[in-house]
């Protein structure tokens, strides 16, 4: 047959059929197995998804082996080095970069969707004080469903953008709220005179006490943060939008289930997991090798946080421009921040990771998250706020796997099958007999 198709026999039965090849304008070809079970009775077998294509996307294109991450097109690079968060959103949502008086109207509707109900004023008052921001932010993005549910007809595109641009708008404010809650301080509402990002820091920082100064090196490293950070394809908690949303769940459900995947230490909670990996490695005393060589023993469940990844078997793009973004930040900071030996110890593991066979012949580089949690310390950012960073940024590019999802017009309810390995029939026995 021609080359857009593969064969595959079946040994045991000599029966074999022609599969499609699908092509697309990046990456690997793919074998379109959705025929496979009906006419050879096969399920393909792929629990972490190694050689699984989930979906059709234009989204976001990652090349793994050149270490390539392009947003619409765009390389990550060049957009880091002269775009901005709203307008990065802009692109992921709408697939074009925005003219001037395009991005007028979508900061205009983000401005006036910042302030939250002030019913969720008192949600926030049930949790305990020390609850963690992410169990506060799973629970809040949840419950704005039961603000706007009866408005979310997720086959309506105009609902559809009104409740991107809700979730959007909301979740600077729902994150900084989760910590003025968490520090016991009162709630700063957002201004509309400010842009995205110095809204956000200002709803972080401010304090009724004084005037708050805002720092320009601080709003430019927070915004290149968000740009990193805004997609990356199909990562596990936007598989998880994606799966949710299948089911024409609200597009709130399916964020704070994106927002619960993203929390585990293996995804984004690891940016968290890499300070308190440096900060035992600096209290412990027991210097970087012992701990290069637990992360190198199969008998010992430690590994080096911020290092490996699932797709970049080459530097992570994002980390290249982040570990920059992090010299620049410390420089600025000057010799006498607190943060300059974790710094220093992340620069040594990095050296030392990086020339030991084992993570060289399993291309384990430094990610992106090696590197955040070392500005966020720098910005006086508390540890359990650098993963509800990640969610903030990760927002748009959910919502734009969501809207791409739910607008295509064969889209199904995802419904994975299995390998079952479990008891055959058998017969119940009652309980005198047990
Ligand atoms: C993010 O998917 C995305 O795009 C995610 C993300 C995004 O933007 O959405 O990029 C964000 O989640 C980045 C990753 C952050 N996580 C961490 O830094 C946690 C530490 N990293 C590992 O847990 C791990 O590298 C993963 C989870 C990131 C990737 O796991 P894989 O692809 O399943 O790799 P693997 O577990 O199969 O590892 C392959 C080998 C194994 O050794 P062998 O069995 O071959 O002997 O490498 C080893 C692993 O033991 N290994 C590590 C290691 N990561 C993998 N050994 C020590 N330290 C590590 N960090």
């Amino acid at each position: 047959m021609g080359n857009d198709t593969v064969t595959l026999t079946d040994n045991a039965t000599g029966k074999h059929i022609e599969l499609p090849v699908l092509k697309g304008t990046d990456g690997p070809d793919t074998i379109d197995i959705r025929n496979l079970f009906k006419e050879l009775g096969y399920f393909t077998f792929d629990p972490g998804f190694m050689s699984t294509a989930s979906c059709e996307s234009k989204i976001t294109f990652i090349n793994g082996k050149q270490g390539e991450l392009r947003y619409r097109g765009y390389p990550i690079e060049q957009l880091a080095e002269q775009s901005s968060y709203p307008e990065v959103c802009y692109l992921l949502l709408y697939g074009e970069l925005p003219a001037p008086q395009q991005l007028e109207k979508y900061n205009q509707s983000i401005t006036h969707h910042s302030m939250l109900d002030e019913a969720i004023r008192r949600f926030y008052s049930g949790f305990r004080h020390d609850a963690h921001p992410m169990a506060i932010m799973v629970a809040v993005v949840g419950a704005l469903a039961a603000f706007y549910h009866d408005t979310m007809d997720v086959h309506d595109p105009v609902a559809r953008e009104i409740a991107a641009h809700r979730l959007i708008a909301k979740m600077p404010t729902i994150a900084a709220w989760s910590y003025k809650y968490s520090i016991g301080q009162p709630y700063v509402y957002p201004r509309n005179e400010l842009g995205y990002t110095a809204n956000f820091l200002r709803m972080m920082f401010a304090t009724p006490t004084e005037d708050y100064e805002s720092n320009p090196v601080y709003e430019r490293a927070m915004d290149l943060i968000l740009i990193l950070h805004a997609d990356h394809e199909q990562n596990a908690s936007t598989s998880t939008v994606r799966l949710t949303g299948s089911s024409e769940a609200s597009p709130f459900a399916a964020l704070s289930a994106g927002i619960g995947s993203l929390w585990g230490p293996a995804h984004g909670g690891a940016n968290e997991a890499v300070i308190n990996m440096l900060e035992e490695i600096i209290s412990s005393g027991k210097g970087l090798q012992h701990y290069i060589d637990r992360a190198k023993d199969k008998n010992d469940r430690f590994r080096l946080m911020g290092f490996g990844h699932r797709v970049y078997k080459n530097y992570d793009p994002r980390a290249k421009i982040i570990r920059k973004i992090c010299h620049d930040l410390l420089a600025e900071l000057g010799a006498n921040n607190p943060n300059q030996e974790l710094l220093d110890t992340a620069m040594k593991l990095e050296r030392i990771a990086l020339e030991d066979d084992y993570f060289v012949e399993r291309k384990l580089y430094p990610n992106v998250d090696f590197y955040s949690g070392i500005i966020f310390r720098a910005m006086n950012i508390p540890m359990n706020m650098f993963t509800v960073i990640f969610a903030l940024a990760r927002t748009v590019g959910w919502l734009s796997h969501w809207m791409e999802m739910i607008s295509d017009p064969e889209a199904r309810i995802g419904r994975p099958r299995q390998l079952y390995n479990g008891y055959q029939k058998r017969d119940y026995e009652s309980l005198d007999k047990r």
